[in-house]
């Protein structure tokens, strides 16, 4: 990749003014001043310092959210705050090119990945994959054992086919735990519906692989994951 592109990339600056910094002899390429946009480097294996800050090329990324009430699962939008409004408020100097993977409605919390690996986004959502994702569930009233049995095997909700068949964690009370591996738009309060419950609260506590661990994650916060591999599914 050409040097230029790559301190680019790695928000360093504008295509102009990396030009500005490698002619003042700023930027370090493997520990010598380089002075060329041109020059052709290893991205993968080589290092950049700039003022003294290492850099490494990342192609991919991948952060968790523990998504907050009141804000939309979108890029942007011209009234709601969105997920991403959030991101750069935390991450201001963060990869470009982000986005959620999947969505949660405005006022679920929990778990959200986001990242610019595109393939992983389309196998972590692909309907064939079957992606676990489970949900916390606060509702206006106890679920009966036929309630369980039919949220398991399947309900109808409004369209379409049944939902697949989901898993319920539930030990009486106004809160359970579910897993389901299809991602239908509000498809958990519509499954609550349909036995006759309402979601008052919805929190996502897993994903796939991920789990929400709300002491290192509180709501509103965001981290770096170092190494996320989809291939798993
Ligand atoms: N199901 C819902 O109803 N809402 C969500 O945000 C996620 C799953």
């Amino acid at each position: 990749m050409r040097l230029d592109k790559l301190l680019v990339e790695l928000n360093i600056g504008t295509r102009s003014e990396v030009k500005t910094l490698l002619k003042k002899g700023l930027i370090l390429v493997d520990g010598e001043s380089c002075t060329k946009p041109e020059t052709k480097v290893d991205e993968n294996n080589v290092e950049i310092i700039y003022k003294g800050q290492s850099y490494s090329y990342k192609r991919f990324h991948y952060f968790v959210m523990n998504k907050p009430k009141g804000v939309i699962t979108a890029t942007e939008d011209k009234k709601d705050t969105t997920v991403m409004d959030l991101f750069y408020r935390q991450f201001p100097k963060g990869p470009k090119g982000l986005s959620p993977v999947g969505r949660l409605d405005k006022d679920t919390t929990g778990l959200l990945l986001i990242t610019n690996d595109g393939a992983l986004a389309h196998e972590m959502l692909s309907p064939k994959k079957h992606v676990d994702k489970t949900y916390f569930v606060t509702m206006d009233g106890e679920l009966r054992d036929c309630d369980v049995e039919a949220l398991e095997k399947g309900v109808h909700i409004g369209e379409g086919e049944d939902t697949a068949e989901a898993k319920v964690s539930y030990e009486g009370g106004n809160t359970c735990y579910i897993t389901i591996h299809e991602g239908r738009f509000h498809q958990v309060k519509r499954m609550f519906f349909a036995v006759g419950r309402q979601v008052l609260e919805l929190k996502r506590t897993a994903f796939g692989p991920l789990v929400l661990d709300e002491e290192e994650l509180p709501v509103g916060k965001i981290k770096e994951l170092s190494h996320f591999n989809a291939l798993k599914y």
